[in-house]
């Protein structure tokens, strides 16, 4: 099942992906090829509806493609069973949603330990606020999302991403619903972690601006990159 590929952390290869609506069969993901290298910061660009969420879910162990493969360090995640999935969900892949997903009901110290709860992590609670201090949250750790602007909620989620320090970061339109003075600053944040963390990053963003702050910038266009 393992497949030589020398520094390539993330690949997939011929990724088709169809939703069925009523009785029609809507292609979305029409033959997608990629390959991430380690510590690569690629952002991923196209119009809304184009697949770009689809595809990032099928690339972060969440949504089984209907043919083709993904392949993390060489090991085809579609492959292995469904408690071993959900660990490499756990431990390699950090997602940071749109509409942040924040659990109302907790701190953003008790969302962003989580994952490490899940993973049985040590020492989390010290890394968790070294995380939220890092990101400029320290004085708002006991804080709820409901307490949070929205700037702060998506760091927060940030930070939940990152406090399994995974392989891969995942990032859907992390800026989609904040202002442009607080899109900026996450957008800083994530091009420092990957410069200075080594972090490998698939960034989606609609605005030509931050994509341009990648070295590569893959379009999907008609379910396929272009
Ligand atoms: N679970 C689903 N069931 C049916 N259709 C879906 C589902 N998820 C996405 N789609 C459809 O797939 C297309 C691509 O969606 P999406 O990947 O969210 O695009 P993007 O993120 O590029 O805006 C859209 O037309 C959307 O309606
Ligand atoms: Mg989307």
């Amino acid at each position: 099942m393992r497949c030589v590929m020398n520094e390539k952390v993330l690949v997939a290869k011929e990724v088709h992906k169809a939703f069925i609506l009523g009785d029609t069969v809507v292609e979305i993901l029409k033959g997608i090829n990629l390959e991430v290298e380690k510590g690569e910061l690629i952002t991923l660009f196209g119009p809304s509806g184009a697949g770009k969420s689809t595809l990032l879910n099928v690339l972060g162990g969440i949504s089984k493609p209907n043919a083709g493969k993904v392949y993390l360090n060489g090991r085809d995640i579609y492959g292995l069973s469904d408690k071993n999935l959900s660990v490499i969900r756990n431990q390699n892949i950090g997602f940071v949603f749109q509409f942040y997903n924040l659990l109302p009901d907790f701190t953003a110290l008790e969302n962003v330990l989580l994952p490490a709860l899940i993973g049985r992590k040590e020492n989390a609670v010290l890394r968790a606020k070294e995380l939220l201090n890092e990101l400029g949250l320290g004085s708002r750790m006991t804080h709820r999302p409901g307490e949070l602007s929205g700037g702060e909620q998506q760091r927060v989620g940030l930070a939940r991403a990152l406090i399994n320090n995974p392989e891969i970061l995942l990032a859907d339109e992390p800026t989609g619903n904040l202002d442009t003075e607080n899109a900026k600053l996450l957008i800083d944040l994530i091009v420092r972690i990957n410069e200075t963390k080594k972090q490998t990053i698939i960034l989606v963003t609609h605005n030509r601006e931050f994509a341009a702050l990648s070295k590569r910038t893959v379009e999907i266009k008609d379910g396929k990159v272009i």
